[in-house]
């Protein structure tokens, strides 16, 4: 199997949404939390892509997503910490440079907070030591995140949030997600978790799976999902989710707020040079199972052990 290269979507449609939700997460865990907080991530990957490879942008994927979120970035006022970090690694303006989430975690974070951060692959380990490294706060492990973090846990001081964002080319991630999340639970229960996970063409029932392991150890999760998203035709990704276990009070809110402006402005026809016909690029149909609007496409919902 071919190393996974996240160069290749950062800033696609799906990161996006990842993005978008874990910023507010943030923002809305610094509001209410004035100790030092920790930042975990088992999958943190490069941390800054160059979007460019001498064009607008490197792919339709990344037209599609970051390239529309800031052409349109107006309607989204709430994503400020978001689009400032990428403002800040782009003075000129044109989107060249694109930060992970550990860049956009180092950036929203104060000078009291610290990151914890796990990437297995060394050529993306290296890349995230030079951008991240110098920064005091940030400390790089290369190996497994799926051992590594629950290892820390709970950190100190015991405040903070863990981000698990695997790539799901191997089948055995949608497996380790959930047994990853049974062994922190166990060393931290009250920590903040977020999951990122995608919905593959004919595999939804591996994310269920997932879904209902977290379930099942958590007791409740807060589910975000966007359906019907453009992405590479080989990567068979129709739409993606974020699982959230002890999200901030009223975080539901704040999602069902977003998610309904975010598809639109994902889906615009409007958008930079690069953005136009779909080669290569596909929409996924849109989840109709159970969603809070499936009709057009997102669903924020709470899931619950039945006791
Ligand atoms: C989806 S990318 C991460 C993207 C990043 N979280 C972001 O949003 O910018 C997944 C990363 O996990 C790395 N990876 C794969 N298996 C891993 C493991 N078991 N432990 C740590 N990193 C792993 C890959 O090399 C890749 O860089």
């Amino acid at each position: 199997m071919r190393p996974y290269r996240h160069a290749l979507h950062a800033g696609n449609q799906a990161d996006v949404f990842k993005h978008a939700v874990l910023t507010l997460l943030l923002d809305a865990l610094l509001a209410t939390r004035s100790e030092p907080l920790v930042y975990l991530e088992s999958h943190a990957g490069a941390g800054v892509y160059d979007l460019t490879h001498g064009r607008a942008f490197a792919s339709a994927e990344q037209a599609r997503g970051i390239g529309r979120l800031w052409t349109l970035s107006e309607a989204l006022p709430e994503l400020g910490s978001y689009l400032g970090a990428i403002a800040a690694l782009n003075p000129d303006g044109r989107v060249a440079r694109y930060p992970g989430s550990p860049q956009l975690a180092r950036h929203r974070l104060r000078v009291c907070d610290r990151l914890v951060l796990f990437e297995l692959q060394e050529a993306e380990a290296s890349t995230l030591q030079m951008e991240l490294g110098v920064d005091p706060r940030v400390s790089i492990h290369l190996g497994d995140g799926f051992a590594g973090v629950p290892e820390l846990l709970p950190p100190s001081p015991a405040q903070g949030l863990v981000l698990i964002d695997p790539p799901y080319v191997s089948a055995t991630d949608f497996m380790r997600v959930p047994s990853c999340l049974a062994t922190a639970h166990q060393r931290w229960p009250a920590g903040v978790y977020a999951v990122w996970y995608p919905r593959l063409a004919g595999r939804y029932s591996e994310s269920d799976r997932l879904l209902r392991g977290l379930q099942q150890t958590f007791g409740e999760l807060l589910v975000a999902e966007l359906a019907g998203l453009q992405a590479a035709a080989d990567s068979g990704l129709q739409g993606a989710g974020v699982a959230l276990m002890n999200p901030p009070s009223g975080f539901d809110r704040r999602l069902k707020g977003l998610l309904p402006r975010l598809l639109r402005v994902l889906r615009s026809a409007t958008g930079p040079p690069g953005a136009g016909p779909p080669a290569g690029v596909r929409t996924g149909e849109v989840h109709a199972a159970g969603g809070q609007d499936p009709g057009t496409g997102w669903r924020v919902e709470w899931r619950r052990r039945a006791s």
